[in-house]
């Protein structure tokens, strides 16, 4: 089956304004467990621009599905350095948004689209990101920070109470030293900090706190305390980094072109269900079993139901799985798409794998100028 047919593109936009608290910059922070990796999400909400920190390959779905539903065009999507522990997904938002990669020049990375230098500003909307140069953990390590000085993000030059090692990749705790105290701790005591890793559940910072009680660096230590604790500390290599640095200086670009879904455009809610869109149900719809799971009253009353379809309420459908034909892809329908959204979490768990939900269900299908036929005989 033909998956040429693009219908995952972005859902209509709610306001930004709302998901932004009412605030005029929306700001999201993202984590990704198996790596204790943050990712931040930042737009302008005027413009709805946007630009994203630090995202991880493995959670390229999720983010893109973020931004998609809250109708968010990326400008850019910038990595604080070239990570050892984990491969950006920068590229992957690229090819799917068109958005700049951003990195330091220093890093020397391809496919870079934007290379980043001290005093650079990354423009979304009415507000911009400055770029700030803090190398010691890399000789590539920018800081993000936010053009009114109320947020930056250190990635793994500062991190909650702690800082990133030196002891690999050009890393140099003198130089940590200047960057630290020279770029970050010089901004306002109120400048929120968000760090590139936590393993412990510590999601942000502020100068005041880095200061005062940064194990490293904050009350009384000098460079030379600071220099003494990190030249001792005989940290294991991370167990990725043979695998994530060479995917970093490719600025996450795989090295083989990645397989389609083999059978549908297939999109991933921010939600994670599989998703299609009606326009591509509609085009291919005598390949599939379309599956309507809505109660027996709605399936015999006036609302109608897209020709052809199987029709097995959803408080059955763990009984009468083997009623579902096993020789074609099932797309799940009811009113609105949430409750077809469990049934099809359900088929998913029974080992079902071309399963996909219909994006807005059959009331989104009928708004975009879908056929229904009547009632349906049970
Ligand atoms: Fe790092």
């Amino acid at each position: 089956m033909s998956a040429d047919l693009d219908c995952s593109g972005p859902v209509s936009a709610i306001s930004l304004a709302a998901a932004a608290g009412g605030a005029d910059l929306l700001f999201r922070q993202l984590f990704d467990a198996s790596t204790g990796t943050f990712t931040y999400l930042l737009a302008d909400v005027t413009s709805r621009e946007g630009v994203l920190i630090d995202p991880v390959f493995e959670q390229h779905g999720r983010d893109l599905s973020l931004i998609q539903e809250l109708g968010i065009t990326l400008v850019a999507s910038l990595d604080t350095h070239a990570h050892a522990d984990h491969v950006t997904g920068s590229w992957l938002m690229h090819e799917a948004t068109g958005s700049a990669i951003g990195l330091s020049a220093a890093a020397r990375a391809e496919n870079v689209t934007r290379p980043l230098r001290h005093g650079d500003r990354v423009m979304f909307g009415n507000r911009f990101m400055e770029v700030r140069s803090t190398p010691g953990h890399t000789d590539g390590c920018i800081t993000f920070v936010l053009d009114d000085h109320t947020l930056a993000f250190t990635g793994d030059a500062l991190l909650v109470r702690g800082c990133g090692r030196c002891d690999f990749q050009q890393g140099n705790a003198h130089t940590l030293w200047r960057s630290i105290t020279g770029q970050i701790l010089t901004l306002p005591d109120s400048c929120l900090l968000y760090p590139g890793h936590d393993y412990t559940g510590r999601m942000v910072s502020s100068v005041a706190e880095e200061k005062a009680f940064n194990a490293r660096l904050g009350g009384n230590a000098s460079e030379r305390d600071f220099v003494g604790h990190m030249q001792n500390m005989k940290l294991p290599h991370p167990h990725r980094i043979a695998e994530a640095l060479p995917g970093n200086l490719r600025s996450g670009k795989p090295r083989a072109p990645l397989a389609r879904p083999a059978w549908a455009p297939v999109s991933r809610s921010y939600a994670g269900l599989p998703e299609l869109a009606p326009a591509w149900v509609a085009a291919h719809r005598s390949e599939l079993t379309i599956l309507d799971v809505r109660s027996r009253e709605e399936l015999q009353g006036p609302d109608g139901h897209i020709g052809g379809s199987l029709t097995i309420p959803l408080p059955e459908l763990e009984a009468r799985l083997a009623d579902i034909p096993a020789d074609r892809p099932v797309v799940v329908v009811c009113h609105s798409g949430s409750r077809s959204a469990l049934a099809t979490q359900q088929l998913l768990k029974a080992g079902l794998s071309e399963v996909a939900n219909l994006r807005g269900g059959l009331s989104r299908w009928t708004d975009e100028g879908y056929p229904l036929a009547g009632a349906t005989a049970l």
